[in-house]
């Protein structure tokens, strides 16, 4: 394999296609503003992935726009921008890209009939076609082009081999071979690939790569399938996260590389120890909540409940561990500061947790800090990074909480006052009752601010274990849009005590709303341009 990706293209390493923000985005629900996809594509540079699949620049400006920050902010990785076989597609993602260091146009067409037939209504003829010239065009303005055969588990392998070919020969760098509907095998998808080679030998001049949908649990396993067939690029997002069941999950096949490496021989450029820190900003972004027994990430995916598992690990760790939690930097969680820890540790233990923070943001995680450490004995990690990312947000908010008081109990009509400070610099004071207090204070923020957006989503966590640990609640707000469509804004927030918490969070998604960082309804453009798939 060669590909002239720029990455490392040593035989033996497997390169990370990171598209969280692309097909993860496509999650239903995930509504996620510019600002917050540039904090995670910071994170996945510092995780190491070789290439970012930012966005498909064409399905909407809010798309567009996050994929040209990001072009332009994001150093490290290769900067990807998704586009259909037509121009109009491939104009507008080198548009967005074009200010990368390492820019990819990624553009896609599907060879299998079923998609010929029903959904793009056209021949294998206009796909090949398609296909020559949607490549062509993105070589145009780019080195480094990708191109995926959608559907191609379900098409005819010599009809996929056929397009390949062509797209080879007008220049692409990657050819990616998706199994987009979650349907194949890992024995057929590796013979997939035998046949692609035989019927399409110059895909041994450029780089294969696998991108597995999760519909029957087998992303993680047709992925390595699809490498040990010679694919040398995996295609996933961070806790799995994408279209229906999701796409192959980035923390699970880094780790399967890593851990049976004696198996294969295959490394990737993951940074393992940043791994458990990506899941958590995902998660707490996303609003797409872990669950305990998720592999690598989850909350129990390293502890041991059965005595005799308990002994034996306590014994020699080999005996029910095949990983170490410090490996996918788990162990973040032991205790970093104390009641009376100064700005200084606050500054050294962010540093260390890679938060460079200083001047007023730091005085005011300090006062955040402070305020915490006071109702908490101990103040660990897990909690300064949900601290730190809680601030970073609120600076740039136009609405904050002033302050809130709340009666409730099982006796009483729940009722809430709630004062919020406007973007004018005024405090306003609503008030309301509510079906419980989380209810009240927000009737109690639509009443102080004279809005009425629908609740969609409100979730709670704790961010550690522990009877003082901090609360952490994403809530997603939706409206109509001009458009006739719907906008959707998400807002986090952290507090030890969860009605706090949950205050903090409605006032963040209500300020998304209104400064205009909410998206169109996640998924929607994508659907409308989707259906349109004609061709070039
Ligand atoms: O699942 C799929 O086929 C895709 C393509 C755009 C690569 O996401
Ligand atoms: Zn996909």
């Amino acid at each position: 394999m060669n590909g002239s990706t720029g990455t490392d293209t040593g035989a033996n390493r497997i390169h990370i296609f990171d598209t969280t923000l692309r097909d993860g985005e496509q999650s239903p629900g995930i509504s996620l503003n510019t600002a917050e996809k540039v904090e995670i594509a910071q994170q996945l540079a510092r995780l190491g992935v070789d290439v970012i699949e930012a966005g498909f620049p064409i399905t909407s400006p809010g798309d567009f726009e996050a994929v040209q920050k990001i072009a332009r902010e994001v150093h490290g990785p290769i900067i990807c921008g998704l586009a259909r076989a037509q121009k109009g597609d491939i104009d507008a993602a080198w548009n967005a890209i074009s200010d990368s260091e390492r820019p990819r146009i990624h553009t896609f067409i599907s060879t299998s009939d079923i998609h010929i037939e029903h959904q793009m209504r056209n021949t294998r003829e206009d796909v090949k076609s398609g296909t020559r010239a949607a490549v062509a065009h993105a070589k145009s303005f780019c080195e480094d082009v990708e191109f995926s055969p959608m559907d191609a588990t379900r098409a005819d392998v010599e009809f996929t081999a056929e397009v390949c070919t062509i797209a080879v020969e007008e220049g692409a760098t990657v050819v990616n071979i998706p199994d987009t509907v979650g349907y194949t095998t890992p024995e057929e998808y590796s013979k997939f690939f035998a046949c692609l080679f035989e019927f399409a030998p110059s895909l041994g001049d450029v780089e294969l790569s696998v991108h597995c949908h999760d519909d029957l649990g087998l992303a993680v396993a047709n992925s390595y399938a699809g490498v040990l067939a010679g694919a040398r690029q995996v295609e996933c997002a961070i806790n799995g996260i994408g279209e229906r069941a999701g796409n192959c999950s980035l923390e699970e096949i880094a780790m399967l590389i890593r851990t049976r490496e004696d198996a294969h021989g295959l490394s990737t450029g993951i940074n393992t120890r940043e791994i458990a820190r990506t899941s958590r900003l995902v998660s707490r972004l996303t609003g797409y909540v872990i669950q305990p027994n998720k592999a690598i990430v989850g909350r129990n995916a390293f502890a041991h409940e059965s005595g005799i598992h308990q002994d034996g690990v306590l014994k020699e760790r080999s005996t029910f561990e095949i990983m170490d939690a410090t490996e996918v930097g788990l162990d973040s969680n032991q205790i970093v500061l104390g009641k009376h820890s100064g700005r200084h540790a606050l500054k050294d233990a962010l540093e260390q947790l890679g938060f460079v923070i200083d001047g007023n943001a730091l005085n005011q995680a300090f006062k955040r800090f402070k305020a915490i450490a006071d109702k908490k004995k101990q103040v660990t990690a897990l909690d300064l990074e949900a601290i730190v990312s809680d601030e970073m947000r609120e600076r740039v908010e136009s609405h904050d909480l002033a302050w809130f008081e709340v009666e409730a109990g099982s006796k009483v009509e729940p009722k809430a006052r709630v004062a919020v400070n406007m973007p004018s610099g005024q405090e306003q004071v609503g008030e309301s009752g509510g079906d419980g207090p989380v209810d009240a204070i927000f009737s109690a923020i639509q009443s102080a601010t004279g809005t009425d957006a629908e609740l969609r989503e409100y979730h709670v966590a704790a961010v550690t274990g522990g009877d003082d640990a901090l609360g952490e609640v994403t809530v997603v707000l939706r409206e109509p849009a001009d458009d006739g469509r719907h906008r959707t804004a998400s807002g986090q927030g952290v507090a030890t005590d969860i009605l706090e918490a949950s205050a903090r969070a409605y006032i963040r998604a209500l300020s998304n709303l209104l400064d205009g960082a909410a998206i169109s309804e996640a998924g929607s453009a994508t659907a409308d341009v989707a259906s349109n798939l004609t061709g070039p």
